[in-house]
């Protein structure tokens, strides 16, 4: 019994305070304002046919106010290929509903309501308008209350489970910013009946210690969204989360690992002209290694149908690789067939005697005649050679030189973003 000991402190003298603890063991304990439980009935308008709970409490003619407050208590499962996220929240509504009766003596600044009653008061009929699945926990008792305030001010309180879509653009995947939101709107009623507001104190909280795996909350917000139909406006708020990239994955498991294979694939300038199978194998290689390491990089996003800057990124690297493999067949050709007789090099065979013998006339000739000796001057095979292995020296510095130009392009042009 509560009331008791606050009614004997009150007041003074010892014979009073033993009658009135006598009074109140005699009384009943329903007699207290604050213990009385109350029903239904004790709120609801003494003729219930006034009380219509489709019609938003409309004072004065005005539209019902119903002010909002959102707790974000986690995000998570952001998923680029079904371009969905979800969030765990608080969503607390607050309104005014002067129809109501309050309960007697009130002592208390809020009281607990039974949750049945909701169906015979009118509330909000606020959706969620971008959800695509809500999930209302009942463990270990519904996750919902409602309160009375002692200015007839109802607040519902409840805790969900969203799994909300969000538009994503990736033009500049992974340096993107995603805009997701949570949208509530007003299913039936129009501006003229009912608008939502802000909680004018706190109307967003967002926990700090959130941590997604690949985005940072660079920014979070409320706004409006009131929406004009055909059959009105209707009243809603958003919710907006900015989720910027961190670059750290795509650094470590795109950026740096394809680079590494484009510069793989120079070794090639660096073997004999001769070695085919080990340049061949080397850009071959290399190109596969690209082309798995490309379809890595899109794995988690829609196929979508425009470039995105990875895109961009792969594309390049893949033709700097081929180039590489092509520069080989260009350093073939020029090499010729005479890349064997090359290779024979000393191991030449002998000229058929005949043929020595044709050459010793002419030497002797040329003796005779004193025309000076032919300088010995490299053969066209050599010659060859020498301007094959001229390219493989070119492309050694070519190579190396363009792509560094196109990491400065692209690290410079994407630098806003990082
Ligand atoms: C409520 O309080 C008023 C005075 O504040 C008193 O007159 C009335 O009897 C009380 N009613 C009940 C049911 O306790
Ligand atoms: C949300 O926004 C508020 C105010 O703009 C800011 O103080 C808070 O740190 C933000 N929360 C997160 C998780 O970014
Ligand atoms: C709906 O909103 C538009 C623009 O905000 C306004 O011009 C129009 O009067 C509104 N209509 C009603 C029925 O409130």
């Amino acid at each position: 019994m509560a009331g008791c000991p606050r009614l004997v402190r009150c007041l003074p003298g010892a014979t009073t305070t033993l009658t009135l603890a006598l009074l109140a063991l005699l009384l009943p304990p329903a007699a207290h304002g604050e213990t009385k439980g109350f029903t239904i009935d004790d709120i609801m308008p003494l003729d219930k046919s006034n009380y219509d709970k489709m019609r938003p409490p409309k004072k004065e003619g005005k539209a019902t106010v119903v002010f909002f407050h959102v707790t974000v208590m986690g995000i998570d499962s952001i998923n680029e290929n079904s371009m969905t996220y979800a969030a765990d929240i608080f969503f607390a509504q607050t309104w005014k509903d002067h129809r109501l009766r309050l309960p007697e003596n009130m002592t208390t600044e809020y009281r607990l309501l039974d949750l049945d009653w909701l169906k015979h008061l009118w509330r909000p009929d606020s959706f969620f308008k971008n959800a695509k699945q809500v999930t209302f926990q009942t463990m270990t008792i519904p996750n919902h209350y409602v309160w009375l305030f002692q200015d007839s001010k109802i607040l519902y309180m409840v805790k969900l489970t969203l799994k909300l879509s969000c538009a994503m653009n990736f033009a500049i995947y992974p340096h993107d910013t995603q805009e997701c939101k949570l949208q509530m709107e007003s299913l039936s009623h129009t501006t003229e009946e009912l608008v939502f507001e802000w909680d004018t104190d706190v109307p967003l909280a967002v926990d700090e210690s959130i941590e997604l795996p690949q985005q940072d909350i660079i920014m979070n917000y409320t706004s409006d969204c009131t929406q004009v139909y055909s059959t009105g406006n209707f009243t809603c708020l958003e919710v907006v989360f900015r989720l910027k990239r961190r670059l750290g994955y795509y650094v470590f498991h795109t950026y740096i690992p394809t680079c590494l294979i484009v510069i793989m694939s120079w070794v090639s300038f660096w073997i004999k002209p001769e070695i085919a199978p080990a340049r061949v194998t080397l850009g071959v290689t290399s190109l596969l290694t690209l082309f798995t390491q490309q379809a890595k990089s899109q794995a988690s996003l829609p196929p979508v149908s425009y470039i995105k800057t990875i895109d961009i990124f792969m594309s390049s690297c893949t033709v700097f690789v081929f180039m590489a493999l092509i520069e080989y067949a260009v350093v073939n050709i020029i090499l010729g067939d005479g890349s064997g007789e090359a290779a024979k090099g000393p191991a030449k065979p002998e000229p058929k005697p005949s043929k020595a013998t044709e050459l010793a006339i002419k030497e002797s000739r040329r003796f005779l005649l004193g025309e000076p000796p032919k300088p010995a001057g490299p053969s066209p095979a050599q010659i060859r050679r020498g301007r094959a292995l001229m390219v493989d020296r070119v492309s050694r510095y070519l190579f190396p030189l363009s792509f560094a130009l196109l990491n400065a392009v692209y690290w410079f042009s994407f630098r806003q973003y990082l």
